[in-house]
């Protein structure tokens, strides 16, 4: 039987100073000045037809603020938006709320603010300490100005903030990448995310790429990273996330890998809804340009899917096994409204692998298998 899982909210701001050539994400450069409030009213009706089309009356685990740069949007904005949208949910005094921040657009008084409007965790957007890789890598600011970001983060009044940094860059050897991570470390941020830079279809990168690292210097950088990071304290809880113990994960993204549900707002945001009483669920996905998505003729929902019985279980893992936290088969069912007889033999081979280990119950992704996390998830497709 589906189970209804924790609800999440992402909220998304699609504008950056300029278009970094790494990335795919919905995200435009920015021509004239945002109109806030125009793009507010819109997120707002967005989420009430959202609220409405699925009957929505759980309270909010957790609200992510993510671009694009949403620290471009003035601290009163940010405000208003939050506390329209806690109007709209029960109470919840325990919720996580995230605002992702690029260094490049932050003075002193705006962390504050973000914190005095609600945010209680930022993301600041550092990739890397070294001024030739963020030249490279097409950021607006310097590593002075990712330094102060991460100092103001720790002192604005927030719970807790993450740093994110990038790998395997263009020329990077293996002492660059690691003195990348002590200067992140140094900052004493409760959340570390250490991602390797992808190339990613349509992006500047993608038809002109940077010579990267070769595949055993990837792989030395990411050992001795691991092994940096444990000797800092970070426990690693997913593929790129570390965090100083369990109190400070991510709530939100735990929310995404453990198959929780989400409503997106905002151009481009994906979204997915289950609907336990009829055994549904639903997927979403909004308008992505900000043009198309602000269009007063225009509903703001793109479309909307079914998630099929026979696409479940390929879904489940996919988020599940990011996670290195075991899961167990009443997990399973609850979340996809299968019986576990689907996987059972996918779980055997798995674990004759060595992808998967088991213990009364509990299944877990093992050190092999999340070195070979695609060929784990390929025996589930
Ligand atoms: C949605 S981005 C937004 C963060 C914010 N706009 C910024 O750049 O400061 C979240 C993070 O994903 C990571 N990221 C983006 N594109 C990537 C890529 N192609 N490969 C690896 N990591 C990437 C970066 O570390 C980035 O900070
Ligand atoms: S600032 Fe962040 S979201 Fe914007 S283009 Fe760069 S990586 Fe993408």
């Amino acid at each position: 039987m589906l189970k209804s899982p924790p609800l999440s909210l992402y909220i998304h701001i699609p504008w950056c100073v300029q278009k970094c050539p790494y990335c795919d994400f919905n995200s435009h450069a920015l021509k004239s000045d945002i109109d806030e409030q125009l793009y507010i009213k819109h997120l707002l009706a967005d989420l009430d037809s959202d609220i409405a089309r699925f009957n929505i009356n759980r309270p909010l685990h957790s609200i992510f603020i993510g671009g694009g740069t949403p620290s471009l949007f003035s601290a009163t904005a940010i405000k208003l938006l939050l506390d329209e949208v806690k109007l709209r949910f029960a109470n919840n005094p325990e919720i996580e709320i995230t605002l992702e921040a690029n260094p490049g657009t932050v003075e002193a008084g705006k962390f504050e603010g973000f914190s005095n409007a609600g945010v209680n965790r930022l993301s600041v957007g550092v990739q890397s300490f070294a001024s030739d890789k963020l030249i490279k890598l097409g950021r607006i600011h310097d590593s002075e100005q990712a330094t102060r970001a991460a100092e103001i983060a720790s002192t604005c009044g927030v719970k807790s903030f993450n740093l994110d940094l990038m790998h395997g860059l263009e020329n990077q050897s293996i002492e660059h990448a690691l003195d990348d991570l002590r200067q992140a470390i140094a900052l004493k941020p409760k959340h570390l995310s250490w991602y390797q830079l992808t190339i990613e279809p349509n992006t500047a990168f993608y038809s002109k790429p940077p010579e990267l690292p070769q595949d055993d210097t990837l792989w030395e950088i990411q050992e001795q990273g691991f092994k940096l990071l444990a000797a800092a304290g970070y426990q690693q809880y997913e593929v790129s996330a570390f965090s100083q113990g369990e109190e400070f994960q991510s709530k939100h993204n735990i929310n995404y890998w453990q198959n929780g549900d989400y409503l997106g707002i905002g151009c481009g945001a994906h979204g997915k809804i289950t609907c336990a009483a009829e055994n549904k669920i639903y997927r979403t996905v909004k308008v992505k340009h900000p043009k198309g998505y602000m269009d007063e003729e225009r509903v703001h929902l793109d479309h909307l899917t079914e998630v099929s019985e026979a696409e479940r279980p390929f879904e489940y893992m996919m988020n599940r096994l990011r996670l290195f936290k075991p899961f167990s088969l009443t997990d399973f069912e609850q979340a996809t409204g299968l019986s576990s007889d689907y996987i059972s033999e996918h779980l055997r081979t798995a674990k004759n692998k060595k992808l998967l280990s088991e213990n009364q119950g509990q299944w877990q992704t093992t050190l092999h298998g999340r070195r070979y996390l695609n060929d784990l998830l390929e025996l589930f497709i």
